[in-house]
C-alpha cells in the first residue's frame, strides 16, 4: 500500500524522506518518489532567485530513489512517497509527486480520488495536460486552477486552493502537497486514509503510518477526516475544511528505533515470532490481578457500567485479528457466560446487522487503520452499540473512534504476515475474558488458575521457539508440497486457519484451514500419500475427536504434522512427525500452538527462496476497500 513521508525544516530533507520511506517498505510499493522546493536560477539582471519544484522519481525499490539522488542538494521542505499500483501501471511517470502544468505545486496521495474521470474531462477542456494514468494527478491541476486560472491572474493562496480542491474531491485521500507560491507552508489533509505529523524541535515531520517516525520524534497528532494541516517548520495547525481552528491532542510515542530494526534476524517475520515472550508479557504487564483471578483494565474504566449490562459480544476485525477474534468467541462464551459472535469486517459493513445498546461491538486490529474495521465500527455506534478496541497502535483511527479499549502494547510490527499481534491480541482477550467473567460468574478458583497460567505463557513460549531447528528441518522435507491441510478443533480450530493463511501469504502454498469435525465433509477427498495434514491437537476437550480424524487420515495413507502435548508418546508413535507444546489451560493453548505454525509457514518460505517481508501483492496495513 501507497505510503507518505514529508519533512520540513533545518536539515536537509533528503535524510528523513529516504529514510521515512525506507521504513514503509514493508508495506509493498512499486515505485517511489520525492519532490521538494528549490531556489531557482537567477532571471534576468534582477538577483530575484524564484522557487520551483524538482522531483526525482524511481521504479523499483527506494534504494534506487536513493541513488539518482546522490549529490543532490535537497532543501528544508520536501515529501515523498511509496506507490502501489491503483491506477495506471508501476512506472516512473505514475510515480508520485505529481506536478501540476506550471510546476506550482507537488502532489503526494494516498487513497483514491472516485471522481479524478470526470474532474479529468473538465480540467483537460480548461487545458491542463495530464502526463500520468493516475488518480491523483487531478490533485495537483485543480490546485493549479484554483491558484491560477488559466488565462486570468492569480487568484488565491496556497492554503485557500487547497481547501477549494478538497471540496472537489469523492473518495479517500491523505495528501501532502508543497507550492512554489508558498514556501513557508506545507499542507495536508485526510479523508479516510490515515495521516500523522511528527513534532520536532524546530522541524515538523508528516508520515501515513506513524512507524516511519519512530525514532525522529517522541510527539505525534493524527489527523481526523477532514482536517487539513497548515505546517510550518516550527509548528502546525489544524484546521476544519470551513477554516475553523481545532485543538489537537499530542501523544507520545512510545515505540524507539531499536523495535523497528530487525536486530540480527535474517527477517522482521522471525524476529518477531521470537519477540512474543517478551510482547505478551508486556501486553499483561500491569493488568493481572493474581490474588483476584480478575483483570484491570484502565482504558475501560469509563465504560465499565455499561459493560456489566452487556449480553452479547460482536467481534468485527480482518486477516489474523479475525482469526484471534474467533478464540475470543471461545473465550467469552465459556467463561463469562457472554454470546458471542466474530464477523469478518468486510462482510458485515454490507449486512444490516441488528445491534443494540446491550450489545458490545469488539473491532480488532493490530494497525488500527484497516478501512473495513473501521467503517464497521462507524455502522455498530449509529446503530448504539457500545464500541471497543483491541488495538496496537497507539492513537490509531479505530483507537481514537472506538468508545473505549485496551492496547496491545506489541511495539512495531513490521512484517506483513501478522505473529505477535496475534498473540498479543489473544492476551487481551483473556484479561478480557477474566474482566467480564468476573463481573458475571466466573468462580474466584477459575479466575486465579487463568491468571497464574497466563503468567507462564511467556516461559512455555520460549520452550516451543527453542525447537526453532526441529521445525526448520520439517519445513525442509515438506516445501515441496503442491497443497497443505491444516485442522483443528474448537480453541484450535482459529489455529488452523491461521496456520493455513501464513502459508498462504509467505510462501504463496494453497492451503486450506478446517475444523477437524468437518473434513469428513468435503477436504477429506484431497487426502492422498502426497499430502501433509497439520493437525493441532493438544490434550484437551476434544482430543479424542481430533485422533479419529487423525486416524482416518492416515487410513487413506495421508501424512501427519502433529502439533501435539509434551508427553504424548502415543500421539508421537502414531504421527509421522511431531511438534510438542508445554501443556497449559484448554483455552490458552492456541497461544502456544500457534508458535509452530508461524515457523512452519517461515522456513517453508525461506526454503522456496521468497521475500518474505514483504509478500507479493499484501499490504501490511489495507487502508482502502
Ligand atoms: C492485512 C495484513 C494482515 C492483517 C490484516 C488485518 O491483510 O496483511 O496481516 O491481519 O490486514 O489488519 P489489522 O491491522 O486490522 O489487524
Amino acid at each position: 500500500m501507497c505510503g507518505i513521508v514529508g519533512y520540513f525544516g533545518k536539515r536537509p530533507a533528503k535524510d528523513f524522506l529516504i529514510e521515512g520511506l525506507k521504513r514503509l517498505e514493508y508495506r509493498g510499493y512499486d515505485s517511489a518518489g520525492v519532490a521538494f522546493l528549490e531556489k531557482g536560477a537567477q532571471r534576468g539582471s534582477k538577483a530575484s532567485k524564484r522557487w520551483k519544484i524538482k522531483a526525482i522519481k524511481a521504479l523499483g525499490k527506494v534504494a534506487a530513489l536513493q541513488m539518482k539522488m546522490e549529490g543532490v542538494f535537497v532543501s528544508g521542505i520536501g515529501i515523498a512517497h511509496t506507490r502501489w499500483a491503483t491506477h495506471g501501471k508501476p512506472s516512473e511517470r505514475n510515480a508520485h509527486p505529481h506536478i501540476d502544468c506550471k510546476g506550482l505545486v507537488a502532489v503526494v496521495h494516498n487513497g483514491i480520488i472516485e471522481n479524478h474521470r470526470e474532474l479529468k474531462e473538465v480540467l483537460e477542456k480548461r487545458g491542463h495536460k495530464f502526463r500520468s494514468e493516475t488518480d491523483t494527478e487531478v490533485i495537483a491541476h485543480l490546485l493549479e486552477e484554483e491558484m491560477s486560472p488559466s488565462g486570468e491572474k492569480r487568484k488565491v493562496g496556497f492554503e485557500e486552493a487547497f481547501v477549494k480542491t478538497l471540496k472537489q474531491l469523492r473518495g479517500a485521500y491523505g495528501i501532502v502537497a508543497i507550492a512554489t507560491e508558498d514556501p513557508e507552508i506545507m499542507l495536508a489533509a485526510r479523508f479516510s486514509s490515515p495521516l500523522v505529523l511528527g513534532i520536532g524541535s524546530g522541524e515538523m515531520f508528516i508520515a501515513s503510518d506513524v512507524s516511519a517516525l519512530v525514532g525522529d520524534v517522541k510527539r505525534v497528532v493524527y489527523l481526523d477526516d477532514d482536517e487539513i494541516a497548515v505546517i510550518r517548520r516550527d509548528g502546525y495547525v489544524v484546521k476544519t475544511l470551513s477554516s475553523r481552528k481545532r485543538e489537537k491532542e499530542e501523544l507520545t510515542l512510545e515505540w524507539d528505533k531499536t523495535v523497528a530494526e530487525h536486530s540480527g534476524y535474517a527477517h522482521f517475520m522471525l524476529k518477531e515470532i521470537f519477540d512474543q515472550p517478551k510482547s505478551f508479557a508486556d501486553a499483561l504487564r500491569g493488568r493481572l490481578i493474581l490474588e483476584e483471578g480478575m483483570a484491570q483494565l484502565g482504558g475501560l474504566s469509563a465504560v465499565e457500567k455499561r459493560l456489566r449490562s452487556i449480553n452479547r459480544i460482536v467481534i468485527v476485525s480482518c486477516g489474523t485479528s479475525y482469526h484471534s477474534g474467533l478464540v475470543g468467541e471461545y473465550m467469552f462464551e465459556e467463561y463469562a457466560g457472554i454470546p458471542t459472535e466474530v464477523e469478518m469486517a468486510s462482510e458485515f459493513r454490507y449486512r444490516k446487522p441488528l445491534l443494540d445498546r446491550k450489545t458490545a461491538v469488539i473491532a480488532i486490529s493490530q494497525s488500527g487503520e484497516t478501512a473495513d474495521t473501521l467503517a464497521a465500527i462507524r455502522e455498530a455506534k449509529e446503530k448504539g452499540a457500545l464500541v471497543l478496541g483491541i488495538v496496537n497502535v497507539v492513537g490509531s483511527t479505530i483507537a481514537r473512534e472506538t468508545d473505549a479499549g485496551v492496547y496491545c502494547h506489541a511495539g512495531p510490527e513490521i512484517s506483513v504476515a501478522s505473529t505477535k499481534a496475534f498473540t498479543s491480541q489473544l492476551a487481551i482477550l483473556s484479561l478480557l475474558t477474566l474482566y467480564l467473567g468476573r463481573q458475571r460468574g466466573l468462580s474466584l478458583v477459575m479466575g486465579k488458575r487463568i491468571a497464574k497460567e497466563l503468567e507462564q505463557i511467556p516461559k512455555y513460549m520460549e520452550r516451543v521457539l527453542a525447537q526453532a531447528k526441529d521445525i526448520k528441518k520439517l519445513a525442509k522435507k515438506y516445501a515441496k508440497q503442491a497443497h497443505y491441510l491444516y485442522l483443528g478443533r474448537k480453541y484450535n480450530f482459529p489455529n488452523a486457519l491461521e496456520g493455513a493463511l501464513k502459508i498462504k501469504e509467505i510462501a504463496y502454498a494453497p492451503a486450506q484451514g478446517y475444523p477437524t469435525g468437518e473434513m469428513k465433509h468435503g477436504p477429506i477427498a484431497l487426502i492422498d500419500s502426497s499430502v501433509v495434514t497439520v493437525m493441532i491437537m493438544p490434550k484437551d476437550s476434544v482430543y479424542e475427536k481430533n485422533v479419529s480424524g487423525m486416524e482416518e487420515i492416515l487410513a487413506r495413507g495421508g501424512k501427519i504434522l502433529a502439533i501435539a502435548t509434551e508427553g504424548d508418546t502415543a500421539l508421537a508413535k502414531k504421527a509421522t512427525d511431531v511438534i510438542f507444546i508445554p501443556k497449559t489451560l484448554e483455552m490458552l493453548s492456541p497461544l502456544l500452538a500457534v508458535i509452530p505454525l508461524q515457523l512452519f509457514a517461515y522456513y517453508v518460505a525461506v526454503e522456496r527462496g521468497y521475500d518474505i517481508d514483504k509478500p507479493r501483492n499484501l499490504a501490511k496495513s489495507v487502508t482502502v476497500e
